[in-house]
């Protein structure tokens, strides 16, 4: 959609003119999944699917929300009423929660606005859309009233907002790829520290391909919750003999020596991940950087291997998108995304077959998983801005 089409939607939901047009970005990982949380690296960017919003300022006190994309009615809020909704109305938590963390800072939000909302990227695609929206929600507030913000908070209040607001306790991941992210390049974080660095994604005859599996529902929260705990009870363990603060600072072999006092086969898997998962991360930013494109690719699939055997949350649609398109010429490697369950997985494909990789995988998942899955060419953005 572009921006006259958005100002019109916006004037036919709240019969008036729109003021400002934003877009907050999605975001795909190139390596570094579950990592976040467990102090360890990433290394996403943000991508040119995401959520655009209109914003008009009201004279009172209330909250208009509209998404395009929500068969429903106007969300109405007061900006001083921040209970947590339930059901249809559940999207608007993520507003709310930015809302909340802003005016415990900044006194001078004191009126209320109209937001349209339109996404062009699908809802549970593991793309992040709801960070995406967080993110868009941060930078209104402060263009719109002058905060001085910087991006990094916005993005702690993002992390906030999932954790408090939707009870989903994420790691920073998300939030930061969407509002830091850069044209052509990937962020190499460290979540412990939140020292970053930005890579160019030099992938030379290659391009990143994104494959959306459509998986209709997914239970993926409260296993993502398991995964959380699970990881904080076998750090637990290893604490009473290693003096650490989270997984991240270990290395395999460490693990492998103190694993003795993990007692419990499903915690040992996923340390084993989390673990395994963060060392991957620096190998493979470092292997783009000295250009070793294939070490990168086998890296991407081993992480993928890790997610499915150790941290357990690809299942079959993943699965079959990354094992179809191991086969496929051309590929370096390929891997779920993001949360997993369902969502989305990438691919590095090599552009002369970018084509015939799109129609082989596509077939290969709709024989086996009994409907489509969504091909994406990525391009890699800047994060969220006024447009
Ligand atoms: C979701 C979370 C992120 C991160 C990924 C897995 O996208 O929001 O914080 O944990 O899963 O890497």
């Amino acid at each position: 959609m572009n921006k006259e089409e958005l100002l019109t939607e916006y004037e036919k939901t709240f019969n008036e003119n729109g003021q400002d047009v934003f877009f907050s970005p999605g975001r795909i990982n190139v390596i570094g999944e579950h990592t976040d949380y467990n102090g360890g690296h990433v290394f996403p960017a943000a991508i040119s699917l995401g959520v655009y919003g209109v914003y008009g300022p009201r004279d009172d006190t209330k909250v208009r929300l509209y998404s395009g994309d929500v068969d429903g009615d106007v969300v109405e809020f007061d900006i001083n009423d921040t209970t947590v909704e339930k059901d249809d109305r559940f999207w608007a938590n993520y507003f709310k929660g930015m809302i909340t963390y802003l005016r415990e800072k900044y006194d001078n939000i004191n009126h209320g606005f109209n937001l349209y909302i339109k996404a062009n990227l699908p809802s549970g695609s593991g793309l992040s859309s709801s960070a995406a929206i967080e993110m868009l929600m941060g930078i209104i507030l402060k263009d719109e009233f002058n905060l001085d913000v910087d991006r990094i908070a916005l993005a702690k209040m993002g992390q906030r907002t999932e954790n408090e607001f939707v009870g989903l306790n994420s790691g920073i991941m998300d939030q930061f790829a969407c509002i830091m992210g850069k044209k052509d390049s990937a962020i190499f974080l460290d979540c412990n520290t939140l020292e970053y660095e930005y890579k160019p994604l030099a992938l030379g005859d290659y391009e990143i391909i994104i494959m959306a599996t459509n998986k209709p529902h997914t239970l993926a929260d409260s296993a993502y919750n398991d995964r959380v705990r699970e990881c904080h009870d076998a750090l637990e363990k290893l604490q009473q003999k290693l003096d650490v603060k989270s997984l991240g600072e270990l290395d395999n072999d460490t693990l492998d020596e103190y694993s003795y006092l993990i007692n419990d086969e499903t915690e040992l898997k996923r340390a084993r991940h989390a673990v395994s998962e963060n060392q991957r991360t620096l190998r493979a930013t470092k292997a783009m950087q000295d250009g070793d494109l294939e070490k990168l690719g086998r890296l991407i699939d081993a992480s993928h291997v890790s997610l499915h055997y150790d941290y357990e949350v690809t299942g079959d649609e993943l699965d079959t998108l990354a094992e179809a398109s191991w086969k496929q010429p051309g590929v370096l490697g390929a891997r779920m995304i993001g949360g997993g369950f369902g969502g989305s997985a990438i691919a590095i494909v090599k552009k002369s077959e970018a084509e015939n990789f799109k129609q082989n995988v596509g077939k290969i998942y709709r024989d086996k998983i009994g409907y489509d899955a969504s091909f994406y060419d990525a391009e890699i953005v800047d994060g969220t801005k006024k447009i």
